[in-house]
């Protein structure tokens, strides 16, 4: 299977970086191809130029995404890594969250999704705060978005200050299992 990393902080400490990585060589290791992607730099948000709609075709931007976008119909799962700003997924997360507009090959009723559905998505977040249930139905108001777009979503594993060695153990055997 082909496995796809994303992730949004550029901290050369990011937790969820690290967490990311550690689900990525579980993968590997696991026989799996993996794949990279660093986005917290030349992410473009969605313009809503249509090109999409109109092209029949992912997004048109020849950014931090373009890898993503042509890597994403022959992945059988992504792993999304991010920092919790304010309570939320940092900026970045939400960026790439609405690039997903490209998906559907027109916008309302009787839209189709451009990518076979079925696809895991883990997500991973790094926050200062412990785990708490705020936090987390932020997360889900959030990832519910891709639903729509036919993934099949994972918990959300969170790693945070004290216990961050076990996550990323945890990010690790969650790529190991895959
Ligand atoms: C601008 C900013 C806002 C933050 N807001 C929160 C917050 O609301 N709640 C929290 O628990 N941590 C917050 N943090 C801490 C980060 O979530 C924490 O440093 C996390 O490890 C960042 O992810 P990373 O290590 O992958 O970069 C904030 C950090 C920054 C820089």
């Amino acid at each position: 299977m082909n496995v796809v990393g994303i992730t949004c902080s550029c901290l050369p400490k990011s937790l969820s970086q690290k967490a990311v990585k550690a689900f990525l060589q579980g993968a590997e290791e696991a026989g799996h191809n993996t794949l990279l992607i660093p986005i917290s730099k030349g992410l473009s948000g969605c313009t809503g130029c249509h090109a999409c709609k109109k092209l029949d075709g992912f997004c048109v931007q020849q950014d931090a995404l373009r890898p993503y976008f042509d890597a994403l119909p022959d992945a059988g799962a992504v792993v999304f890594g991010a920092g919790i700003y304010m309570g939320y997924p940092q900026g970045e997360a939400w960026s790439f969250m609405n690039r997903h507009f490209c998906l559907h090959d027109c916008v309302g009723e009787g839209a189709r999704c451009r990518i076979e559905p079925g696809k895991k998505l883990y997500t991973i977040f790094a926050q200062g705060a412990p785990d708490n249930p705020k936090y987390r139905a932020n997360y889900e108001e959030l990832l519910r978005l891709f639903d729509g777009w036919g993934f099949e979503r994972m918990e959300p594993l969170v790693v945070t200050g004290p216990t961050s060695e076990d996550a990323i153990q945890r990010a690790y055997e969650l790529g190991r299992a895959i």
